[in-house]
């Protein structure tokens, strides 16, 4: 065993607090994490799970401080926006796990949720804190701030720009779309990205790029407009080259995204 010097042992205890203030979950999210993995074990939601974080954070706006990942979109009018679509069945998921561990707030569930749910599938791991203020019901944010996927890369731009981001950040975050499907009641688009929709990888860039697009697998007009210019698609091609990389410069996207508006 070793042995803390005489005298030290109040420094000791401080330094364990400090180690455990940043490094240490807390126990509540090593429980929420634990039932999120049963979750997902039991019912694949993976993918609808980080639609869900993604849609909540993707309202931000850096000018104004308005939207970002405060949880604002579990409430009307914002769940029943033309975008949101299907995510009903995410945000009752997540109650059920709140239910359990509820001193965790929304906020922070939606985005660990997510953050489980790319880890769960092989993708890289994100950094998560706690900590998130939950938006209260006046607080819901207006529609159509979120992309139109018939739209082209201006468009792309416009919107992950309001929320500080750069090209290089919209191209790895689209890199989602390894995961899950469209619906067609949902979004009006149907199918999968990739021939694994359960599985985070780089095959969303390799799809793209291929010579001979598989028939069967989904381009939405906002994936292929990633290839229409040269500071976005310089990066699906070292994507495709390199998933260290790819997942590298996700994680680090992921974390911005999970944390807009929030931590300020
Ligand atoms: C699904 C559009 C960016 C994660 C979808 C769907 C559309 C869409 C139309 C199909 C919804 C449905 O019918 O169920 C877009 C557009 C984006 C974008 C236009 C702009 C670049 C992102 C980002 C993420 C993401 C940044 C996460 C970081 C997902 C996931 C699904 C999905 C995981 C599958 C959901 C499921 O299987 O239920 N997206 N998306 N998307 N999106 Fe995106």
């Amino acid at each position: 065993m070793s042995c803390i010097p005489c005298g030290s042992a109040a420094a000791a205890a401080k330094a364990v607090v400090a180690v455990s203030d940043t490094t240490m979950p807390s126990k509540a999210e090593v429980q929420a994490r634990g039932l999120l993995i049963d979750l997902y074990r039991a019912k694949p939601c993976m993918p609808i799970m980080v639609r869900l974080a993604w849609h909540d954070a993707g309202t931000f706006c850096a000018k104004d401080n308005t939207g970002g990942a405060n949880a604002s979109i579990r409430f009307e009018p914002e769940i029943s926006h033309g975008a949101n679509a299907g995510l009903t069945a995410a945000t009752q998921l997540v109650q059920t796990i709140k239910d359990k561990v509820p001193e965790i707030g929304y906020a922070d569930l939606y985005q660990l949720a997510s953050v489980v749910a790319v880890e769960f599938c092989g993708g890289p791991s994100i950094p998560f804190r706690l900590g998130r203020k939950d938006a209260v019901e006046k607080e819901v944010t207006p529609d159509g701030r979120l992309p139109d996927a018939k739209q082209g890369h201006e468009h792309l731009r416009d919107i992950f720009y309001r929320m500080g981001f750069v090209d290089r950040e919209i191209v790895a975050l689209s890199g989602a779309h390894a995961l899950g499907r469209a619906h067609a009641d949902r979004s009006g688009f149907d199918g999968a990205w990739t021939k694994e929709p359960l599985v985070f990888d780089n095959a969303y860039f390799k799809e793209l790029l291929a010579k001979e697009a598989d028939p069967s697998l989904l381009k939405l007009p906002s994936d292929l407009t990633l290839l229409d210019t040269p500071s976005m698609s310089k990066w699906v091609k070292l994507y495709a080259e390199d998933e260290q990389l790819f997942f590298r410069d996700y994680a680090a996207a992921h974390l911005k995204l999970s944390e807009l508006g929030q931590f300020q």
